[in-house]
């Protein structure tokens, strides 16, 4: 009887957290993973909602003192201990501690995701030109048991460190359960439920994969638990409110909490090819066109936040819309949107005057320090913003705006071909006018939107010309110098794999997000928002109020490329027309021995899977197999790389051999050749 009363009693304070999706939200009909495998070991997400550290370390050196066994003790006045979670986590802490002594006190309370900034005072996420966001505290008056949940407001959206420490002038504190509850990927039950998976003989990059896809879904949170409006002075307050639905997909787990559509070119076909959480991109899009301005343009960044005046981020509200219904095929939402997309269009190619170039007014942008005027960057963006507008148009059966914006673009082309590339240097400028700035931003995003053939001796040059920017930890981006951008280097790794460079984009992914991922003072689970090149976490150093260096996100979807561009490029399998009624297998071996992955959409499910062989049967003496799983009722390409260049490979498919014709036969990269009209279903190839 005493046994049950006590029982009631735990279950009236504690609820079961575990298995559930957060509070009031209505939890997503996902509830298990759609491809169960051994790379489920690589998936960081947690097991349930709620969590325990793993280890506990000294707040004097950050040694490891042992593994948190559910005691600690927190002997006198100023004792700290710092709880480490093993990996990226974000919520609310629940504490249980029992007060022995007399006095009155608290235990402090202190966030940090690097390890460098563990201590007393929590990480900046707070920001510009105000104060620390120090400590919570868990206030005791004398002693007995205290159990402390943190104020809704006090989620802490991203941290892998708590420290603890004690107030009090003679009492001590024996803490018996530290408990966080996630309050990230809100709608889920289970976390690991992933829709989609990626699994190679490189373990590095299949944890980079997975590092990106654990980053989105911190990423993703509840809708009342944004950051506050105005910015607080001292701590932080994150219930603000940032769109519709009860999911939405931020920039940052820590920071900014905010909807910052910048993130919708990278973040969201990360999401599509791991996750599969579509619900946060349409909440995110839906919270823009709500917030839409009487002149077309879109916020910068959703509500509360509501920063004005960037065109290329309008922009990228544009593209995001294409990328949510070409995954979805939402047309619903593409139909209630549509005139809000056509006064974007509007809005944003009113801005194009003699010589035919976007003349940005709108001039804030990712972190580089020079925008606006003719600016290469934003023709890139209006070149692909034209195109997939053209695609959406033709959804929608709005034929006439389709050609027309296909025909602005080709103008558009032309013009930035003209005005802003250096034929001397064999890259893009900076922009229009005279410079010596060949920026990574604009170069990388020519060659992956097509603005220069993928085929063209133009987009080699510029893949090289790229690669003078790297340094041993990342590219030093030419546009913010000193600094690495993993959000910009996304876009440069799929440049290298749109023309076949597949080593040299490898090498990117493991130089850059290899060194962070392996960092001992990182989350090691997450892709950080920048870095400078001298390996520190500061990011954007120089502009005065971003000199702190612990205000760096740690897990920002924007930097999550390698995932979506290795299932799209190196496995090779992606989808070209909406929810994979056409799609393409396309694979890049570079130096790996195998790939496999998948993942889902409306019409079913999507793997791939492509393995070499040591034989030496081939024309090129070597040969390789391949597998292709697509729903039936699609239909699709096959671009294989051939075994010996120039050479055409015998292919055969479900043990027929198929005729090919060459796709590229360039000499330069690996050749490849072409099979088409293939009808979904489950495909045996082999190349020899
Ligand atoms: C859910 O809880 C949040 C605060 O956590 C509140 O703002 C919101 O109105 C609640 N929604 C519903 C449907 O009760
Ligand atoms: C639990 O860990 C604490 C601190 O590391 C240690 O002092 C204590 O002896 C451990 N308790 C048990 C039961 O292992
Ligand atoms: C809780 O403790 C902190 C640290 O000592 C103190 O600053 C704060 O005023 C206390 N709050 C309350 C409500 O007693
Ligand atoms: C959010 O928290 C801040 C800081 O405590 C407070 O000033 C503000 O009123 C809160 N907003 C709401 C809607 O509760
Ligand atoms: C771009 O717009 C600015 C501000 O309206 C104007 O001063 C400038 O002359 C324009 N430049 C071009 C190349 O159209
Ligand atoms: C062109 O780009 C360079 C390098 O970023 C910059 O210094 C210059 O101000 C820019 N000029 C115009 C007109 O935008
Ligand atoms: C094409 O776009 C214009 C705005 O640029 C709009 O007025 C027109 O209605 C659109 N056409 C259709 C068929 O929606
Ligand atoms: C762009 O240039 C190409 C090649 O010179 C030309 O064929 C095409 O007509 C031009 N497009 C436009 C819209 O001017
Ligand atoms: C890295 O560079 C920043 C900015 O110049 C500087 O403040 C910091 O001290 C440097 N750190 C190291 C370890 O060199
Ligand atoms: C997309 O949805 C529309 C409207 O529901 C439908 O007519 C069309 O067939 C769908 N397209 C694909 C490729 O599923
Ligand atoms: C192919 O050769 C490599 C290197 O010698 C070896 O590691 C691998 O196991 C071999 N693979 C097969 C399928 O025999
Ligand atoms: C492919 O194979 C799977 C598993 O055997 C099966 O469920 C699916 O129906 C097959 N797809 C087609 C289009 O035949």
């Amino acid at each position: 009887m005493f046994a049950f009363s006590l029982l009631l009693g735990l279950l009236a304070t504690r609820p079961v957290l575990g298995d559930t999706c957060w509070r009031n939200t209505t939890c997503s009909t996902i509830t298990d993973t759609a491809f169960p495998g051994v790379w489920e070991d690589n998936i960081f997400a947690p097991e349930s909602r709620l969590v325990s550290p793993e280890s506990i370390l000294s707040a004097n050196d950050g040694v490891t003192i042992g593994s948190w066994n559910g005691s600690a003790t927190l002997a006198a006045n100023g004792s700290q201990l710092v709880f480490d979670f093993g990996k990226e986590v974000g919520g609310i802490i629940h504490l249980d501690f029992l007060v022995s002594g007399d006095s009155s006190g608290a235990v402090g309370i202190a966030f940090t995701e690097a390890k460098n900034w563990i201590g007393e005072w929590s990480d900046s996420s707070n920001g510009e030109l105000v104060g620390p966001d120090g400590a919570i505290y868990a206030n005791f008056t004398g002693p007995g048991k205290v159990s402390y949940v943190a104020p809704d407001e006090r989620l802490r959206g991203g941290f892998r460190y708590v420290t603890l420490f004690l107030i009090a002038d003679s009492a001590s504190v024996d803490l018996s359960s530290i408990e966080i509850e996630i309050g990230f990927q809100p709608t889920w039950s289970n976390l690991k439920a992933y829709q989609g998976y990626f699994h190679s003989s490189d373990s590095l990059l299949n944890s980079i994969w997975y590092s990106g896809a654990y980053t989105l879904q911190t990423n993703a949170v509840p809708v009342h638990f944004g950051r506050w409006v105005p910015f607080l002075h001292t701590g932080w307050a994150n219930n603000g409110t940032l769109g519709p639905g009860d999911t939405i997909i931020v920039d940052g787990a820590k920071r900014d909490r905010a909807v910052w559509p910048g993130d919708m070119g990278i973040a969201v076909p990360s999401t599509f090819v791991s996750v599969g959480d579509l619900d946060s991109v349409k909440n995110a899009l839906q919270t823009m066109y709500d917030n839409q301005n009487a002149d077309g343009s879109f916020p910068e960044a959703g509500p509360p936040l509501l920063q004005q005046g960037s065109d290329t981020y309008h922009m990228w509200t544009m593209i995001g819309t294409y990328n949510y219904l070409l995954y979805t095929n939402d047309t619903a939402f593409l139909a209630e949107n549509y005139n809000g997309y056509l006064r974007a269009m509007d809005f944003i190619y009113g801005k194009v005057s003699a010589p035919g170039l976007l003349n940005v007014t709108g001039t804030r942008d990712w972190a580089r320090w020079q925008t606006g005027f003719n600016m290469s960057e934003a023709q890139m963006i209006l070149y692909r913003t034209l195109n997939t507008g053209s695609s959406l148009a033709t959804w929608i059966g709005d034929a006439d705006n389709s050609t027309l914006w296909l025909s602005r673009a080709s103008s558009l082309q032309n013009a930035t071909l003209e005005y802003c590339f250096d034929p001397s240097y064999g890259a893009f400028k900076d922009n229009a006018t005279a410079t010596t700035l060949h920026p990574q931003d604009a170069n990388s995003m020519s060659v992956l939107f097509g603005l220069v053939g993928a085929d063209s001796s133009t987009a080699q040059s510029i893949s090289s010309r790229l690669t003078e920017n790297w340094t041993p930890i990342g590219p030093d981006s030419p546009e913010l110098p000193g600094n690495v951008s993993p959000f910009i280097s996304s876009f440069e790794l799929q440049a290298h794999l749109t023309i076949g460079q597949t080593e040299r984009a490898l090498e990117l992914i493991r130089t850059s997000w290899g060194w962070y991922l392996n960092n001992p003072n990182g989350s090691q689970s997450t892709v950080i928002e920048g870095y400078l090149t001298n390996g520190t976490f500061g990011y954007r150093w120089s502009r005065g109020y971003d000199n702190d260096f612990s205000y760096v996100s740690h897990a920002h979807g924007w930097s999550s490329g390698p995932t979506s561009a290795l299932t799209e490029y190196v496995l090779g399998l992606s989808i070209t027309g909406r929810v994979g009624s056409t799609w393409s297998f396309a694979p890049q071996f570079g130096d790996l021995s195998f790939a496999e992955g998948g993942y889902v959409t409306s019409l079913g499910k999507f793997s791939a899977s492509w393995v070499k062989s040591n034989s030496t049967t081939g024309q090129g003496g070597g040969k390789y197999s391949a597998t292709v799983s697509t729903p039936a009722g699609t239909v699709g390409s096959l671009t294989l790389p051939v075994l010996q260049q120039g050479v055409q490979p015998i292919v055969s498919v479900d043990g027929h051999q198929v005729k090919t014709t060459w796709a590229r036969k360039s000499g330069v990269v690996f050749d490849t050749v072409l099979v088409s009209d293939v009808k979904g279903g489950n495909h045996t190839i082999v190349v020899s």
